[in-house]
């Protein structure tokens, strides 16, 4: 068991209290122990005003994601040890906050409802039609398939922070799923959405999306695969 110190950025703008301060709370790790395990530590034993958001605990739910040592990474599976002795929480980025460590996820949300982001089934076909597993279909855009829309991706990106309507890699992401996906009606509809500055062509390549997913998709990755097939339409050529 060691002692480890955890700085919390604190602030409450919806009750007048937009300027930031840190709180810095003492916590007795133990083997194993995540960054949410300490915060509820500090909410048992501390301050129970501290506010942040959480739900699974196991990395499924996408809820408990925020800034810790600077990175944006999931509270739930971030374990104490791998971050030293100081450890800096503060809220996600380019979301507004709500209160501490808790943001409110509507610009999220509402860029991945732009996208369309439903399956739309073809007339008449049957919308349960399966892709076998092995098939090369289905690894086209396997790699995508495990977001939790945590909005990790979206807090770190440079091109969300410099405008306001960019969509986002996460949305994107989605959007790719169902463009590639041979079953869907509306992929020439959904590719033309994506395809603007807003969109895909919006992305700088920065690449952080990719170094924060906690579950591996490469968000930046898709969006260049979004912009080849936008040119191969554009040319009349098969995508
Ligand atoms: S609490 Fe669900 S992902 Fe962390």
């Amino acid at each position: 068991m060691t002692d480890v110190k955890v700085t919390v950025m604190r602030s409450s703008p919806e009750e007048g209290q937009e300027k930031p301060h840190y709180d810095t709370f003492t916590v007795n790790a133990k083997k194993n122990m995540t960054v949410l395990d300490a915060l509820f530590l500090i909410v048992e034993d501390q301050d129970p005003t501290l506010a942040f958001r959480c739900a699974c605990r196991l990395g499924m739910c996408g809820s408990c994601g925020m800034m810790i040592n600077g990175r944006g990474r999931l509270a739930c599976r971030t374990k104490i040890e791998q971050m030293g002795e100081n450890i800096l929480v503060q809220p996600m980025k380019n979301q507004p906050i709500v209160k501490d460590l808790t943001v409110n996820m509507d610009p999220f949300f509402g860029n991945w409802q732009k996208v369309k982001p439903y399956f739309v089934p073809k007339e008449g076909e049957n919308t349960f039609a399966v892709i076998p597993p092995d098939s090369e279909r289905r690894e086209i855009i396997d790699e995508n398939q495990d977001c939790i829309t945590c909005g990790l991706c979206f807090q770190s990106c440079d091109a969300v922070a410099m405008r306001d309507d960019y969509i986002g890699p996460a949305a994107l992401s989605r959007a790719y799923n169902l463009i590639a996906d041979e079953r869907d009606d509306a992929k020439q509809e959904r590719l033309n959405l994506v395809s603007t500055e807003s969109g895909a062509f919006g992305c700088h390549s920065f690449g952080a999306c990719v170094e924060v997913c906690p579950k591996g998709i490469k968000p930046m990755v898709t969006i260049q695969k979004i912009k080849a097939k936008k040119l191969k339409s554009s040319f009349g050529l098969k995508w």
